[in-house]
């Protein structure tokens, strides 16, 4: 382990990582996994989409230890629902810390978590694994490329806006609406005032739902019109 991260053992039982870096856990220490599936997986809307069956595409914002993917890859392998899944991320994490979280005991697809550790080791081109396609886009967030309506859904998992910014800035909000689909939803731990203010001046209608059980009260969804209300939080 090096001294830039510290595994954490969350109040769920899954673990999370430490960053001294950004002195923030990358997921809340009231569990990791609850919080992962509540607030993105479900929280997004992504959850009812692949119960249905239907192609998604992700974009999230921080992929870190990758709980997020394999969790919403976990799903779209259950429901055989074709998942696009692109992750923003500076710099990925070395594997060996990566593959010490235990992330596979979450899953009902193991199999789909050593695929992933074998790419992580020498990561090349996409991942793919039946009906599901990582790219990561690696490097600063802010210089990404990014394509009109291109996501269904965005994960906004950046540290906090106060050691973060650049990643809550209006400017890149303004860059992740512009890939969000029409009915597509944008979700996020931060119930942040300025945050909220940001994406509905950019045009989004944005709420908060309850937060994970024994997690943080709020979480926030703002999602885009035509068809884009801000879904319920049980999908
Ligand atoms: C809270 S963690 C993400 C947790 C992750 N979603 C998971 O499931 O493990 C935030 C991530 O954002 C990345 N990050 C922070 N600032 C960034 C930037 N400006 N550009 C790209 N990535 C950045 C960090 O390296 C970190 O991995």
């Amino acid at each position: 382990m090096t001294a830039e991260y510290y595994p954490i053992i969350t109040q769920d039982g899954s673990q999370t990582l430490y960053s001294t870096a950004f002195a923030q856990t990358f997921h809340s220490q009231q569990g990791a996994v609850s919080e992962s599936r509540h607030v993105f997986v479900v929280g997004s809307g992504v959850a009812a989409r692949l119960g249905r069956g239907q192609a998604t595409r992700v974009l999230e914002v921080g992929f870190g230890s990758g709980l997020n993917f394999l969790l919403t890859a976990d799903l779209a392998l259950t429901h055989d629902a074709p998942l696009y899944y692109r992750g923003l991320e500076r710099t990925l994490l070395p594997v060996s810390i990566a593959a010490a979280l235990g992330y596979r005991e979450a899953l009902k697809h193991p199999e789909l978590y050593d695929a992933l550790m074998s790419y992580w080791a020498a990561p090349a081109g996409a991942f793919t694994y039946r009906s599901v396609t990582l790219v990561l886009l690696l490097g600063e967030a802010t210089e990404q490329a990014l394509g009109e309506a291109e996501a269904d859904a965005i994960y906004q998992d950046a540290f906090s806006p106060t050691v973060n910014p650049e990643l809550w800035s209006e400017a890149f909000l303004g860059k992740l609406t512009a890939a969000l689909a029409p009915g597509g939803c944008l979700s996020t731990y931060s119930v942040s005032g300025a945050v909220r203010r940001r994406l509905a001046a950019l045009g989004l209608t944005v709420a908060k739902r309850p937060g994970p059980p024994g997690g943080k009260r709020e979480m926030l969804v703002a999602c885009k019109s035509l068809g884009g209300a801000a879904p319920s939080i049980n999908g």
